[in-house]
């Protein structure tokens, strides 16, 4: 996998576009505006499986990875797809925990599961967090220490080179309005606290964090700037293409 361009620039398309031929007019158009550009920044962007062969085969800025995967290696588990086979048509990384697939019963000890294999195979895994709800009292800074310790709470140290954070407040998601800068350097340094407990600080050190919800072309470098995020994970905004272009551009 080439390597990746900081701040890191993650697009995730959910059960988006409509068919691989918008697929690939999209990822095909992007492309070209970088290159007219001389804008040398790759971008990750996470799309339907069926669409990552296709997609990992044209693009040229682009790395092209999952949305989600089964936690199980081969085997009996119908109409899932595993790592290996993710990988092998041109996955180079996978989301994992994200909220809308936490709602459709995800839990910590599954995604834990699912870390084990996808980090234990090198395989560059962004881990969402996030609270529900922000409360006048600390509970949600302990909402989301307490999923990153079930999550990671994995016996190999040496697997985090390939761990990648995401905080995504899921008010924030799918809204209007985002999370402040404050609330979101907030949750950095507590989440960057938490990762020293559970892994020491010197792998702590490496993690990247990514700041998800209602990111925008208008306030996508105020989180690199403000927020001091390492990167984005971004929905809507990556599922239009001058809107993803002008972001990529923003956060060079
Ligand atoms: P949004 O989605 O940018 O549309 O709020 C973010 C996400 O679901 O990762």
């Amino acid at each position: 996998m080439s390597k990746i361009s900081k701040p890191i620039i993650v697009g995730n398309w959910k059960a988006t576009p409509k068919d691989l031929k918008t697929a690939i007019t999209f990822v095909k158009a992007l492309d070209s505006k970088l290159t007219k550009n001389k804008i040398k920044k790759n971008y990750l962007l996470a799309v339907p499986d069926i669409y990552i062969n296709s997609l990992s085969e044209i693009t040229k800025h682009g790395l092209i990875g999952a949305e989600n995967l089964t936690g199980k290696e081969e085997g009996q588990t119908t109409g899932l797809n595993t790592p290996s086979m993710l990988t092998s048509v041109g996955a180079s990384f996978i989301i994992l925990g994200h909220s809308e697939v936490r709602k459709r019963g995800e839990t910590n000890e599954s995604i834990k599961e699912k870390l084990v294999i996808t980090l234990s195979k090198n395989i560059k895994t962004i881990l969402c967090v996030g609270e529900e709800k922000r409360d006048t009292s600390t509970d949600y800074l302990k909402f989301v220490e307490e999923e990153l310790k079930e999550c990671l709470d994995l016996s190999k140290k040496e697997d985090f080179k390939n761990l990648i954070i995401a905080y995504e407040p899921v008010w924030a998601i799918g809204g209007s309005s985002p999370a402040t800068t404050s609330e979101c350097f907030e949750m950095v340094i507590a989440i960057r606290r938490t990762l020293v407990e559970i892994i020491g600080i010197d792998n702590a050190k490496k993690v990247s964090i990514l700041y998800g919800g209602t990111v925008t072309k208008e306030n996508a470098k105020d989180f690199i700037i403000d927020a001091s995020v390492d990167g984005l994970l971004i929905g809507r905004a990556s599922q239009n293409v001058d809107d993803f272009y002008s972001i990529i551009k923003s956060c060079i």
